[in-house]
């Protein structure tokens, strides 16, 4: 039996010794994980027992080998909702709310019952805030890769799929056929999509690097490759005056908004930035132009 706050200084000392960035908020976090327990119920917290000590110190010594702590507890937090995450799944992040909170405030000024579609769902971040802070709203969610989709699958039906409206769809969001019978009438799209230009691959974090999915990391050597063939594919879900926000690369703070302006069926095109000033993401609402049938419609290429 070892004391719960000797092991944690001791791991806290390990985890600063080998870089990590917030050692002790680390090592209290898994130590509360391993007890069941709040993070704010540790200064309560006795003895381990031996099995719980070595659970910790094998967590610990993943933590040092980089492992991202979501993984490790195989829960991260977004906005009201706690999500599962492991391996195959894109760890949701803080930034990602903004786009969230900026869809709310579009849906909220839209009338009752609005229809949402999330392209690039990944564990369900989007998604599922929108069903969960709007009641009402009937949201789909759309995912390729196929370990995601279980993820997605799992948190929809925990936050009650049905009950809140999530509808999880496993597609491609570049293909004409996705959610095609939703064409002409979708209120809201929202996206995170993989964005970051392969060229970024050598700077990124471990625990980035290695754990999250390379699909839903990189969009080719601009980083424009998934946005290129969504961009349509939103066009054609959207009914006119439908709003879109896609989160994108703060380097994409020119090139995301000609690219939408130069398809032809977007205005009010707003690029958004985070409080440190970066470009974070775009708006744009459906114009109420004519549109096209056949293979006529612009690939948004600008
Ligand atoms: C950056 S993650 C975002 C996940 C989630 N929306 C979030 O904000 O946490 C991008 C997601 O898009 C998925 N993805 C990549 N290409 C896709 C495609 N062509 N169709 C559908 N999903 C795709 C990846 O598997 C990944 O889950």
């Amino acid at each position: 039996m070892t004391s719960v706050r000797e092991a944690i200084g001791r791991a806290a000392a390990e985890l600063a010794e080998a870089g990590l960035e917030s050692p002790r908020v680390d090592a209290d976090i898994l130590a509360a994980h391993v007890l069941g327990i709040d993070r704010g119920r540790l200064v309560l917290a006795g003895e381990f027992t031996d099995e719980e000590e070595a659970r910790f110190r094998d967590l610990v010594a993943a933590r040092r080998a980089r492992e991202p702590l979501q993984h490790l507890t195989r829960t991260a937090w977004f906005r009201r909702i706690e999500l599962g995450v492991g391996p195959g799944v894109f760890v949701p992040r803080p930034e990602t709310e903004l786009l969230v909170e900026w869809g709310l405030g579009w849906l909220r000024s839209a009338g009752d019952s609005p229809t949402v579609a999330d392209l690039c769902a990944g564990s369900g971040a989007i998604a599922i805030s929108i069903a969960v802070e709007l009641p009402g709203s009937k949201v789909y969610a759309v995912e390729s890769g196929r370990r995601a989709v279980e993820w997605l699958r799992r948190n929809a039906g925990r936050y009650g799929a049905s009950e809140h409206g999530v509808t999880v769809v496993a597609g491609d969001v570049t293909e004409p056929s996705t959610l095609a019978e939703l064409d002409g009438r979708v209120d809201l799209v929202l996206a995170n999509p993989p964005y970051l230009l392969t060229t970024a691959a050598g700077s990124l974090p471990t625990e980035v690097a290695k754990h999250d999915p390379y699909s839903a990391l990189f969009g080719g050597p601009d980083g424009l490759d998934v946005i290129r063939g969504l961009v349509p594919r939103v066009a054609a879900l959207l009914r006119s005056g439908g709003g879109f926000g896609m989160e994108h690369d703060d380097t994409h703070g020119e090139v995301v908004p000609a690219l939408l302006r130069a398809h032809g069926a977007f205005t009010d095109v707003k690029l958004h930035h985070d409080l440190a000033g970066r470009a974070r993401f775009t708006t744009a609402t459906r114009t109420a132009e004519t549109r096209p049938t056949g293979s006529g419609w612009q690939d948004g290429t600008p």
